[in-house]
């Protein structure tokens, strides 16, 4: 990769999004520290650096810095909100806290920008900007201009055009600030000279090519779930090192309609090792009797850890134990924390038993939807790398009380149901499934009385999970996934919709 773009992070909350935008912009980047060595930022060999925001005074000592000789390498900068004044700050000028009613921001804001400069040619002399600061630069370092400002504060941007230096005070990456991608293009195409060559078709290639040298002939391990993650990170290592690849997947009975066909029948066209271990029997046995969700879960987290380790046990020992982590689950935040990345691991537990020797994480850098599309590059089928996510334990948590076999079976064809009515309708929604609840009511079905099941439906709208609302699904949706449960699935006789945002409900039932 030529083309490459430091993000500096001092610990602002939308760090993560600039790292997307830019990568939007078909820019590879990497977000970390403001405190990663001079010579690791030289050894990377950025073409420009990012300074985030973050949530630190410059002037109050022992706030974030970077090493000033950062602005001898002769690589563009440009500084967002913290990082803008940081710049400011470092080399000369000074920032102030914003007097009452002057200077402080917050949200929405006219911004008046100087579109000749370079970071704004082309684009409106005034427009919305995001901000959110309660300092600001008082007086503008030696060699900047002023080129942009808004009724409460006069620097809202500054710019050395000849070191290739520019700060602004709001937040170009979050999508509140018009124009804002058309700034970072600004940065990254004009300022820093690059074109925008990162596709996910040269990092497939490219995240190939590095597996190979490292694993050379070893063999490698890696627990398959079924998710997007893991099924990705298979395919990549399917595609790189596949006859030196054994995937487990352990099929707990507890998923979805046809899913471990699905996962099997995808990675048929590699030359891997898949162990599909069938399991239904031993899980359903150690859920007999358990009502509690808490029970439910460690019931089940146990028994998968005990059917991996036996399977690990016949494996024997492996070079390279695989991991599906992607970079939501790697970045940290970079205030105050000088080992900014850390490795979490996402396998529930690591397999002691099982001998290796490293771990890889071939996703390590890539977000969700990244991680999706180089799915999509390495031929996984559609329904595979755009799954919704589908939680551990599975059915077991949406068939309310005791799980049994007959229950798990309604479940499962009245979830199927709704999730293709949802799904040909188009709507818009993050998650979506069935619940059967241990509710029975009373029903007339031709010219009988019946006593069945209630099945509930639940769709929620969400970005991150933490908070929910629930899905306004057109009626004619609901309608006809009502009908199509309660006449083909029999033993469920009523059909509920789940209207209750999290908080206070959660997303699953238990
Ligand atoms: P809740 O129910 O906590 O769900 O609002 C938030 C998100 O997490 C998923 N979820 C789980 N995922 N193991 C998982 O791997 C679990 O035990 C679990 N419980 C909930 C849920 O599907 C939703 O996406």
């Amino acid at each position: 990769m030529q083309e490459k773009i430091l993000i500096l992070d001092f610990g602002g909350q939308y760090n993560q999004l600039i790292a997307r935008r830019v990568r939007e912009c078909r820019v590879y980047c990497e977000l970390h520290s403001y405190t990663t060595p001079l010579e690791a930022i030289r050894a990377f060999g950025p073409s420009g650096i990012i300074f985030t925001g973050g949530p630190n005074s410059v002037y109050v000592p022992g706030a974030p810095q970077v090493d000033p000789a950062l602005f001898t390498l002769g690589v563009p900068i440009l500084g967002i909100c913290y990082g803008c004044q940081l710049m400011a700050h470092q080399l000369g000028g000074r920032v102030s806290p914003a007097q009452k009613g002057t200077a402080r921001e917050y949200g929405k804001t006219v911004t008046h920008y100087d579109t000749t400069c370079r970071l704004f040619a082309g684009l409106p002399e005034e427009d919305v900007s995001w901000m959110s600061h309660g300092d600001y630069i008082s007086e503008v370092p030696q060699g900047f201009r002023l080129c942009a400002h808004s009724g409460a504060c006069p620097s809202v941007a500054i710019c050395d055009e000849a070191r290739g230096f520019y700060g602004v005070q709001f937040h170009p990456e979050v999508s509140h600030t018009a124009h804002g991608t058309d700034m970072l293009r600004a940065f990254l195409y004009d300022i820093c000279g690059l074109s925008g060559t990162w596709t996910m078709g040269s990092y497939k290639d490219a995240a190939i090519a590095q597996l190979r040298e490292k694993i050379g002939g070893g063999r490698v391990l890696l627990a398959l779930s079924g998710g997007v993650d893991s099924s990705v990170c298979a395919a990549l290592l399917a595609e790189a090192v596949g006859a030196q690849l054994t995937c487990v997947f352990v099929d707990h009975g507890l998923l979805r309609r046809n899913e471990g066909d699905e996962v099997e029948a995808a990675f048929a066209r590699w030359n891997v090792r898949l162990i599909r271990v069938n399991a239904q029997q031993r899980f359903l046995k150690r859920l007999a009797g358990a009502v509690e969700p808490e029970v439910k879960r460690k019931r089940i987290g146990e028994e998968f850890i005990r059917v991996f380790e036996e399977e690990g046990k016949k494996i024997g020992s492996v070079d390279y134990l695989a991991q599906g982590t992607i970079y939501p689950d790697v970045i940290e935040s970079g205030a105050g924390d000088a080992s900014v990345i850390k490795s979490h691991h996402n396998v529930g537990g690591l397999p002691d038993f099982v001998n290796f020797r490293e771990i890889v994480e071939p996703l390590r850098l890539l977000f969700k939807d990244e991680v999706r599309a180089l799915g999509c590059e390495l031929g996984l089928p559609e329904y595979l790398v755009s799954r919704q996510p589908f939680p551990g334990p599975g059915l077991a948590i949406r068939v309310l009380g005791e799980v049994t076999e007959e229950k798990l079976a309604m479940l499962r064809e009245a979830d199927a149901i709704f999730r293709a009515e949802v799904a040909a309708s188009g709507a818009n929604a993050s998650q979506y499934f069935a619940v059967l609840t241990n509710a029975h009511t009373v029903g007339v079905m031709g010219d009988g009385r019946t006593y069945g099941c209630v099945c509930a439906l639940r769709a929620v709208t969400t970005d991150d999970f933490m908070t929910a609302d629930w899905t306004r699904l057109p009626y004619e949706v609901l309608d006809r996934a009502s009908n199509r449960i309660v006449n083909e699935v029999p033993g469920i006789n009523r059909v509920v919709y789940d209207i209750t945002a999290k908080p206070p409900g959660t997303v699953e039932w238990e």
